[in-house]
C-alpha cells in the first residue's frame, strides 16, 4: 500500500528539502489519507521509504504511531542517495517499541542492474521466499 499525504509534499526537489527539513525539526506527523483497517492480519509488515535528512520521512513516524505492531516484525527497506540507512533503523526502532526488526535492504537511488536479486536475498534472509 502506497502511504499518500493529506497535504502533499512539493514535487520540486529542492522545495521538498526544505519542508523535509521543516518537519523533522518539528517532529511533525503529517496526517495520512489512507490506513489499514484490519493491522491485526497481518505478522511481517515490509516498510518502504526514502532516506531523507538521514532518517525517515515523517509521514512513517505518523504511520508506526498509528497502530500497534506488539507481535509483529517490520522489515524496512530505502532507497538512499549515499547516506544508506542514516539513522532510520533507529528512528524505527523509536517510534514502534514494540516491533521487531527484521533485515534491512538500503538501495542507492533506483538500486541499479542488480536490485531484482538483491530483492530475492534480502527476502531470502527474512525468511519471506
Ligand atoms: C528531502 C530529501 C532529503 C534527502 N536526504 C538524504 C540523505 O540524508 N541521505 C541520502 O543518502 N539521500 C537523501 N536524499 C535522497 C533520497 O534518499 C533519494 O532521492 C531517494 O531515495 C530516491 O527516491 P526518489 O526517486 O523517490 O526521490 C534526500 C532526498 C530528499 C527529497
Amino acid at each position: 500500500m502506497e502511504l499518500t499525504l493529506e497535504t502533499p509534499y512539493s514535487g520540486d526537489y529542492g522545495t521538498v528539502l526544505d519542508e523535509a527539513q521543516r518537519d523533522q525539526k518539528q517532529g511533525a506527523r503529517p496526517k495520512l489519507k489512507n490506513r489499514i483497517a484490519n493491522m491485526e492480519e497481518y505478522e511481517t509488515v515490509l516498510l518502504g521509504y526514502p532516506n531523507w535528512w538521514a532518517s525517515v520521512p515523517m509521514p512513517i513516524a505518523t504511520f508506526l504511531e498509528g497502530y500497534d505492531f506488539s507481535g509483529k516484525t517490520i522489515v524496512p527497506f530505502c532507497s538512499h542517495g549515499g547516506g544508506r540507512f542514516g539513522q532510520s533503523l533507529t528512528a524505527i526502532a523509536k517510534l514502534a517499541p514494540k516491533a521487531k526488526m527484521g533485515d534491512g535492504l538500503s538501495v542507492h537511488y533506483t538500486g541499479g542492474g542488480t536490485l531484482g536479486s538483491d530483492i530475492d536475498a534480502w527476502l531470502g534472509r527474512n525468511g519471506l521466499r
